[in-house]
């Protein structure tokens, strides 16, 4: 029996068909051929545990493949993103609330301007992932535009529906920095926490907007609840104001 032969039923492992990443890949024969080289193929060949343990071949994903993958559902996330904000705008009451997602609008184009950037900058494309996270949050967004409630009562179902995407964002964003820092991709750590830093400035305008929303369907008789700021929206400003100073771009909030 040879280390290469298909009798000794090694383990392959192959990349997911649904992934879109490029897969490097490590020639584990040759790996084999080099412990031989280095040890001496007949203690190889004695130990038949060293070819069953490892693989024939494995995949192997790098930091920057990741970082591109990252970038890529945040793509998708922002794109569908800009097609939900106006249906939001428009089924808005409140004058703040519907002028606060016309605003936050335009702010998603210039995230989606700024990842397109960073491909071109990384010789990357954009495209190429959808990101199911956030088309479930969409489906989720149309699903209070439906309801059938008062102007108030769908002004907070809207806003509800709204943080969630922002928290999505404020996470998908955090990881993406934390792997561009790790690849000492500088500018491309400012460019995502200017964007980072924004999304936590419309988490928090968003937790203030439910204030009034939340009065007026007290008063109204419909709910029966406290009203407050979120927690954890000042634990995000806190975060947004540090990750600005790191970086030396003035914090929104
Ligand atoms: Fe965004
Ligand atoms: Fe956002």
């Amino acid at each position: 029996m040879t280390i290469d032969s298909p009798s000794w039923g090694v383990r392959q492992r192959s990349p997911p068909s649904s992934s879109k990443l490029n897969y490097g890949r490590i020639d584990f024969q040759s790996v084999i051929g080099q412990i031989g080289n280095a040890i001496g193929p007949s203690k190889i060949l004695q130990s038949q545990t060293v070819p069953v343990c490892l693989p024939m071949s494995e995949t192997i994903i790098s930091v920057r493949q990741v970082f591109i993958d990252q970038l890529r559902d945040l793509y998708s996330a922002e794109t569908q993103i800009t097609k939900a904000l106006p249906k939001l705008a428009k089924a808005a009451s409140a004058p703040a609330l519907k002028e606060g997602f016309r605003h936050h609008l335009e702010q998603t184009k210039k995230h989606v301007e700024r990842i397109e950037a960073l491909c071109s900058a990384l010789q990357e494309k954009p495209t190429g992932k959808k990101c199911a996270a956030t088309a479930g949050l969409v489906e989720e967004g149309q699903d209070a535009i439906d309801e059938d409630a008062t102007p108030e009562t769908k002004d907070l179902l809207l806003i509800a529906a709204a943080q969630r995407v922002e928290h999505y964002e404020i996470a998908a964003y955090t990881s993406a920095i934390s792997l561009a820092k790790s690849l000492g991709l500088k500018a491309a750590v400012t460019t995502l926490t200017a964007t980072l830093t924004e999304e936590i400035a419309t988490d928090k305008k968003l937790a203030a907007a439910n204030k009034p929303a939340l009065g007026k369907a007290v008063k109204s008789g419909n709910e029966d609840a406290k009203l407050g700021e979120s927690p954890t929206s000042k634990t995000f400003v806190r975060t947004a104001r540090r990750l600005a100073k790191e970086v030396g771009f003035k914090s929104p909030v």
